[in-house]
């Protein structure tokens, strides 16, 4: 679908929403999108292709039955409040990993907040070589290409902002989100989403960061994978209601737009500290398992660049990357 055939698509939706429980006619389509009667039909046609159902009466015209649960640019597009991020939306039915095909994309110079959202991943990535999975349909995978102009040293800055905004949205849907060091998002304990920053850079400076991220939005108890079911949640299991998944897109995105903004102009200072009104893992005796070595301690604070502080007796250890397992809640 070109941009043009999309907006297309947008309006009649648009005019059929206004429409209500009311028919919208033909002619009253045509005339205000300047189109044929038979180039409306045919967009009406591309639309139901994509879910919407949508009745049509030869002597009433159009009216909007039902809308589908999915994240294109056009159920995400309308909802948009930001200037740039996610104003380019590339949607796809099943993907191996949206962090790729951003990268492809990044490559071939996409934009800053170009946007990548998949249904199902067949090879969803996790951090340190893990796989992500979730079901099909009811999730958000999703990747975002940022281009922010840094040394690549600030880049792991870029995972706390998103986990910061994360944290936040999550908690604007109605439950209690906390952030796991480094960047695991969890309700009571239990994983909810995960950020995986994978970046393009030489060592001056940073082509392009992507920042892949995986909620756990609809998905049934029930319906996680044996092997996860006790550690991974979602927003669908913690309260009982499931959410609206173009809305919890746009205000992710929203969110995401206004702390970039914050760390563009302000630095990671603002980041630090709202980090740190999120998190659940200071103060905690934690053990961490870095390559190789497993630390125990209390995770006392996090530095100006990100990284954990632990408290091991008199030793005061700084740890770049890891997972931390909270001894005690
Ligand atoms: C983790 O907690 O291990 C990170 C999980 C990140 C998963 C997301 S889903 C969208 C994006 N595409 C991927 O392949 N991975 C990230």
């Amino acid at each position: 679908m070109d941009d043009t055939e999309q907006s297309n698509e947008e309006m009649i939706l648009s005019f059929l929403a206004e429409g209500g429980e009311d028919y919208v006619s033909g002619a009253a389509l045509s005339d205000k999108l300047g189109l044929s009667r038979t180039a409306v039909w045919k967009h009406v046609e591309q639309l139901r292709r994509l879910g919407y159902r949508i009745d049509a009466q030869a002597s009433r015209g159009y009216r909007l039955l039902e809308v589908p649960d999915t994240l294109t640019a056009l159920e995400v597009g309308p909802l948009l409040a930001t200037r740039e991020l996610g104003r380019t939306l590339h949607h796809y039915d099943e993907l191996d990993s949206t962090n790729v095909k951003a990268f492809e994309l990044a490559h071939e110079g996409g934009f800053h907040g170009e946007v990548i959202v998949a249904e199902h991943q067949t090879a969803g990535k996790g951090r340190r070589g893990r796989v992500w999975v979730s079901p099909p349909g009811k999730s958000l995978a999703m990747s975002v290409i940022v281009r922010p102009e840094i040394p690549p040293s600030r880049a792991p800055e870029l995972t706390l902002v998103t986990a910061v905004a994360l944290a936040e949205t999550l908690r604007d849907s109605g439950v209690d989100a906390r952030i796991k060091w480094p960047n695991d998002v969890q309700i009571a304990g239990k994983k909810v989403a995960g950020i995986l920053t994978e970046l393009s850079a030489d060592t001056e400076r940073v082509h392009f960061v992507i920042l892949g991220i995986g909620v756990n939005l609809n998905v049934p108890a029930a319906e996680f994978p044996a092997e996860i079911a006790e550690i991974a949640t979602s927003i669908l299991a913690a309260k009982n209601q499931p959410v609206h998944r173009a809305l919890f897109v746009a205000a992710l995105l929203a969110k995401l737009e206004s702390w970039l903004d914050v760390w563009t102009e302000q630095g990671f200072a603002p980041i630090r500290d709202a980090w740190k009104a999120l998190t659940s893992t200071l103060g905690q005796e934690v053990v961490v398992r870095t390559d190789g070595k497993e630390l125990r301690g209390v995770a006392e604070d996090i530095d100006e660049s990100g990284a954990l502080l632990l408290r091991a007796g008199e030793k005061l250890e700084r740890i770049l990357s890891g997972d931390v397992e909270q001894l005690r809640a």
